[in-house]
């Protein structure tokens, strides 16, 4: 069955499960809100907060205003415009009983239409699999008068077993093109921006290539440890929080060929060839290729096991077989408590075939480099050599720099989620993980996961505030390399 046509005439209500939950006090609503002041959102549109804490239609207002607007901030007429759509349901929806009453509560706000309805899962994962039956159980999910979406949160599964599975439960009650699975580091503009750059550009796609390109970096730092969330972190480390997701779609966004068009699966299609095309870690490649650890006061940390192996920062050296990568190592590191908070990507080139320019006993040049920077200082870098003036042919590097709050504006960049929620109201899931993508990665990350966790290879300490243990260096050094960092004056 293909999905219905869009009727513009009935209402749409965004129905957040997990509404009393940190995102959606610290993300949906004010991300919502945004949309709402930019005129973004339909017209007749609601939003119901379902959670099963007590609480009322002004409760949550109040709750959601003090989230966005801030404590103490006085109210706005834009605000209560927005609020005056806000409704709350106190509700436990993986019981079909309760699914029944949100369903109710949807009527009474809409008619018996329901008109269209858009779920977001901010709950725990193990609560995927049985809201969404409940939800079809109580007629729900089925569209023939009006769409159903169903965005489900990260993390989904915990390795390939248990994400083939939760895919098996969820497409019994909605096809794929209902199922919007989020990873929001693809609702971030200057990930997005890294097609545009590559593919509405002419001079770089040419010498995107292994006969140009020497090897890629991919930094996702962070300078927090894990916060609040000691006990889910320490149940999952930084290959399932970061890696399976945000760390292989940048990958697959630097790594991509350029699909025909910007819409539906296209782009897809292309960021699962990526995924299909890399080697596989398996047996004693993962201790060659891998480096893990842990920082140092990890185990004191809330909720964490005394004696905790959990990876808190991971470094992967992965190939990719196929025409253009073939050969061009990436390296993938990413970790908690480090120097600074640096999401990068950095296109090293190779070097010049010859250099003509006398260079001093024991220098040499830097070859040329890119650094896609996409937080905190979103821009692009273009590392190059220059003459240094009234000398007979010095040479020093020197950067092209690109910022998007110089060109654009400060606070031009919007929250990854404002671009994510509107794509799934309108039905455009191209920013979102399908099916075999998320089990594709889980394929990459489980085999490194139960090596991890066997105890290959060693869990270093690093200490916290620094770019992580020596190993992750040597990962590059041991190819010649190192790991160098253009955005901001990171030192790596
Ligand atoms: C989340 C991880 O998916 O991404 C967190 O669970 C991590 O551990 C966060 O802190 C990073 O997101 P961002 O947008 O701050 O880079």
């Amino acid at each position: 069955m293909s999905p219905p046509a869009v009727d513009p005439d009935l209402p749409t209500t965004i129905v957040i499960f997990g509404a009393s939950g940190d995102l959606t006090h610290r993300k949906l609503v004010p991300a919502l809100y945004s949309l709402h002041v930019k005129g973004r959102l339909p017209e007749n549109f609601r939003l119901l907060g379902v959670a099963r804490s007590p609480g009322d239609d002004e409760t949550f207002r109040l709750a959601m205003r003090q989230a966005t607007l801030g404590e103490s901030a006085p109210s706005s007429p834009a605000w209560e415009a927005f609020a005056a759509r806000l409704a709350y349901t106190q509700a436990d929806p993986t019981d079909r009983k309760e699914a029944a009453s949100v369903r109710r509560r949807l009527e009474s706000l809409n008619g018996s239409r329901l008109g269209h309805l858009l779920f977001y899962l901010a709950v725990p994962p193990q609560a995927y699999a049985d809201l969404v039956a409940a939800l079809a159980a109580v007629g729900l999910t089925s569209d023939e008068a009006a769409w159903r979406r169903v965005v489900i949160e990260k993390p989904f599964g915990r390795d390939l077993v248990s994400a083939h599975a939760l895919n098996d439960s969820i497409h019994r009650h909605l096809r794929e093109d209902q199922i919007y699975r989020i990873d929001h580091y693809l609702g971030k503009e200057t990930v997005q921006n890294v097609l545009v750059f590559r593919f509405a550009n002419s001079i770089f796609e040419p010498i995107w290539n292994r006969n140009y390109i020497d090897h890629v970096q991919i930094t996702v730092a962070e300078s927090v440890g894990v916060e609040h969330r000691g006990p889910f972190y320490d149940s999952v480390g930084i290959l399932r929080d970061v890696f399976q997701n945000h760390v292989l779609q940048l990958l697959c966004m630097a790594a991509m060929e350029p699909p025909a068009s910007y819409q539906g699966d296209a782009l897809r299609d292309e960021r699962v060839k990526v995924l299909n095309a890399i080697r596989p870690l398996t047996g004693d490649d993962i201790a060659r290729h891998t480096v893990r650890a842990q920082y140092a006061g990890y185990r004191q940390e809330a909720g964490v096991a005394s004696d905790s192996a959990t990876a808190t920062f991971g470094a992967l050296r992965l190939f990719i077989d196929n025409w253009r990568w073939q050969g061009v190592p990436f390296y993938l590191r990413s970790g908690k408590q480090m120097a600074d908070k640096t999401t990068q990507i950095s296109i090293q080139f190779r070097s010049v075939p010859h250099l003509m320019f006398p260079l001093p006993p024991g220098s040499e040049i830097r070859p040329n480099a890119l650094f896609l920077c996409l937080q905190p200082d979103e821009g692009i870098h273009l590392r190059f050599e220059a003459k240094v003036p009234d000398t007979v042919s010095d040479m020093r590097t020197v950067d092209m720099d690109f910022h998007f709050a110089e060109d654009f504006g400060p606070g031009a960049i919007p929250e990854a989620y404002e671009r994510l929620l509107l794509d799934a109201l309108h039905g455009d899931p191209s920013l979102y993980t399908r099916a075999d993508s998320i089990e594709l990665a889980w394929s990459l990350v489980d085999p490194i996961t139960q090596a991890w966790e066997e105890g290959r290879p060693k869990l270093l300490s690093y200490a916290p505030g620094s770019w992580g243990p020596d190993e992750a260096h040597k990962l590059l050094t041991s190819d010649g390399h190192a790991w160098s960092m253009g955005c901001g004056e990171h030192a790596a």
